[in-house]
């Protein structure tokens, strides 16, 4: 039998700046499915693979990174950790410090976060600041305290956050036993663009591979200060989970696509909608709306022509579907809003059967 998945330390800790004797705090992140998607295959005249990362064990790639942070942050003899979120980065860190033994504290823009990533870091039994401001206002208090009381600070700025979530290429290129020629992802505070191209950057380096991709990243037009090439005072976006206006790794997101080669651009609210229901209708993969912008993103390139053929491509959908069933369920079809008897006629009518 081969042998149980370890996590993304265990399974890559020679990539990781951990010593031997660090022990890993992981509920098994990382070994996400890369799901070849014929769809969009046939859109781009080439060859896309769509890489899950809903499926960690908190529902979004933010465990890769934080299986990371709290392992480190209890080898440092931290007792609280503390962190700014959108939502996905609270999921996440709240369950790690459970399991550690860690008091989670979390900052959260009021009113904007997806109800089951609430109630995930609700369940993990953190204490959950509600800040009359947006994401990036969290992100400066968090520092802040961090800075004044022991508390160890475990958002992206952290740079073993970057370390973890490197992971996911490591992933892709065992996979596909090379490089993609293009990566896409969604892009918010940026630190997640960093990481893939840290990466593959360094499994080339390595030699484990012999080219690395361009990257793209997109970023929703509501927030899209890297794409603007300013800070967005106000951002808004239907994809809250990147309702981001002046993201923490903005000059690393830059180098990445400068270095690869590759582009940072921005997709309106209505084509992340109209990915996120493709993808969910085509391929049967559920993410919630932010993770959808790197799809739409590369629809729009494909219209638009700029996609030469032949390539092979990897995409990362980054959280699931069902943390954000409102919005989901807003833009729901009519079938859901027909009842009817207990009847097959009825049923088959209503199916459009007959
Ligand atoms: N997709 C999802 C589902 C996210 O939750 C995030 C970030 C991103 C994409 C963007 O990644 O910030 O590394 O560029 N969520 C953070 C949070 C901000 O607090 O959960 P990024």
């Amino acid at each position: 039998m081969a042998r149980p998945w370890r996590g993304v330390i265990e399974e890559y800790r020679e990539w990781l700046p951990f010593d031997d004797d660090v022990k890993a705090q992981t509920l098994g992140e990382g070994g996400t499915p890369l799901v070849h998607s014929a769809w969009l295959s046939q859109v781009v005249r080439g060859d896309v693979y769509v890489k899950v990362e809903g499926q960690n064990p908190t529902g979004s790639f933010k465990d890769r990174g934080m299986t990371t942070a709290i392992s480190a942050a209890v080898a440092q003899g931290a007792k609280a950790v503390v962190c700014a979120s959108t939502g996905n980065t609270s999921a996440s860190m709240t369950a790690y410090a459970a399991r550690a033994g860690l008091t989670p504290i979390v900052l959260v823009p009021h009113g904007r976060i997806a109800a089951g990533k609430m109630a995930q870091a609700v369940m993990h039994g953190a204490d959950i600041i509600q800040v009359r401001g947006n994401f990036d206002d969290c992100l400066d208090l968090s520092r802040g305290l961090a800075k004044e009381y022991p508390v160890a600070l475990v958002n992206s700025v952290n740079p073993i956050r970057i370390e973890g979530q490197k992971t996911a290429s490591f992933e892709i290129a065992d996979v596909l036993g090379q490089a993609p020629d293009l990566h896409v992802l969604p892009v918010g505070n940026a630190g997640n663009i960093t990481a893939y191209w840290k990466g593959f950057v360094e499994y080339e380096a390595a030699g484990v591979t012999t080219s690395r991709p361009r990257i793209w990243g997109f970023q929703a037009a509501g927030a899209a200060p890297i794409v603007l090439g300013r800070v967005v005072p106000e951002p808004d976006t239907v994809a809250t989970a990147i309702r981001i206006g002046n993201p923490a790794s903005w000059t690393f997101a830059e180098n990445a696509r400068d270095e690869s080669g590759g582009r940072i651009d921005m997709v309106q609210d209505e084509q992340i909608l109209a990915a996120q229901r493709e993808l969910g209708a085509r391929e049967g993969i559920f993410v919630e709306p932010a993770s959808a912008t790197g799809v739409a993103g590369l629809l729009a390139a494909a219209a638009a022509g700029e996609i030469e053929p032949g390539l092979t491509i990897t995409v990362t959908v980054t959280g699931h579907g069902l943390k954000d069933i409102d919005t989901a369920m807003a833009h729901r079809g009519d079938l859901v809003d027909a009842v009817i008897d207990v009847d097959v006629d009825a049923a088959a009518e209503t199916a459009g059967l007959r």
